[in-house]
């Protein structure tokens, strides 16, 4: 039986990492395979972007959506241990962000439909069995990252920006409420009521 697909998306600050962890160590107790990755990925694609998230590059947000875009098909594809293959092997995937974050990050201005099209219509960009999105305001996840990050990427710095960012996170959830399976979590709560409710729909997918 193949994995299950499983994307986590969140603001920074939004709890992703802990929730990941919990989630790995759900699945490992019930006797699930489980292989653990993000986007973007430690690929040379992967290097280039980080430059630019801290600062040390300046791009263009269509430049850098390119980049995301070409790390992520290389993520589903690459033949050792792309998404595709693992999930083959029966390993589900727990992928820290995937194409909802380039919406929400980067389908800004004129670039919005582009960015969209070319995430939801690549052929080797798979759809997950499901997104869970850890929704918190801005404001708790800046707190979260003041009392732990040594520096703040380019996109945490501003708080308008990130209240921008989780609006159209809400956007494209609307535009793809019928082809993708997207779960809203109020993760504003301790951890481990959060992990209560991720378990949950975990399980739906495996009945
Ligand atoms: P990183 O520190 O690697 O992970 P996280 O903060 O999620 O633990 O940061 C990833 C950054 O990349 C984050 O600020 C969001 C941004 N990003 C995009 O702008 N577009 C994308 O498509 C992806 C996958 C991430």
């Amino acid at each position: 039986m193949r994995g299950k697909f499983i994307v986590i998306e969140g603001l920074d600050g939004s709890g992703k990492g802990t929730q990941a962890a919990l989630l790995i160590k759900y699945l490992a107790s019930k006797g699930r395979k489980v292989f653990q990755t993000a986007e973007p990925t430690e690929s040379v694609t992967g290097g280039l972007i980080r430059d630019v998230l801290s600062g040390a590059r300046q791009r263009t947000s269509s430049e850098l959506a390119a980049l995301f875009m070409a790390d992520r098909v290389a993520h589903n594809v690459n033949p050792v241990n792309g998404i595709e293959k693992t999930l083959e092997a029966g390993i589900d995937v727990i992928c820290d962000r995937y194409y909802y974050s380039s919406i929400a990050y980067q389908a800004v201005g004129e670039d919005k439909q582009w960015v969209v099209d070319m995430n939801i219509n690549c052929p080797s960009i798979r759809k997950p069995d499901v997104c869970i999105f850890f929704d918190v305001d801005p404001e708790s996840c800046r707190k979260r990252l003041e009392s732990g990050r040594v520096y703040l990427e380019i996109f945490e710095r501003d708080i308008e920006q990130v209240q921008a960012i989780r609006a159209r996170y809400h956007e494209a959830f609307d535009l793809l409420k019928d082809s993708d399976n997207i779960v809203v979590v109020d993760a504003a709560r301790a951890p481990q009521e959060v992990a209560a409710d991720v378990e949950k729909i975990v399980d739906k997918l495996f009945e």
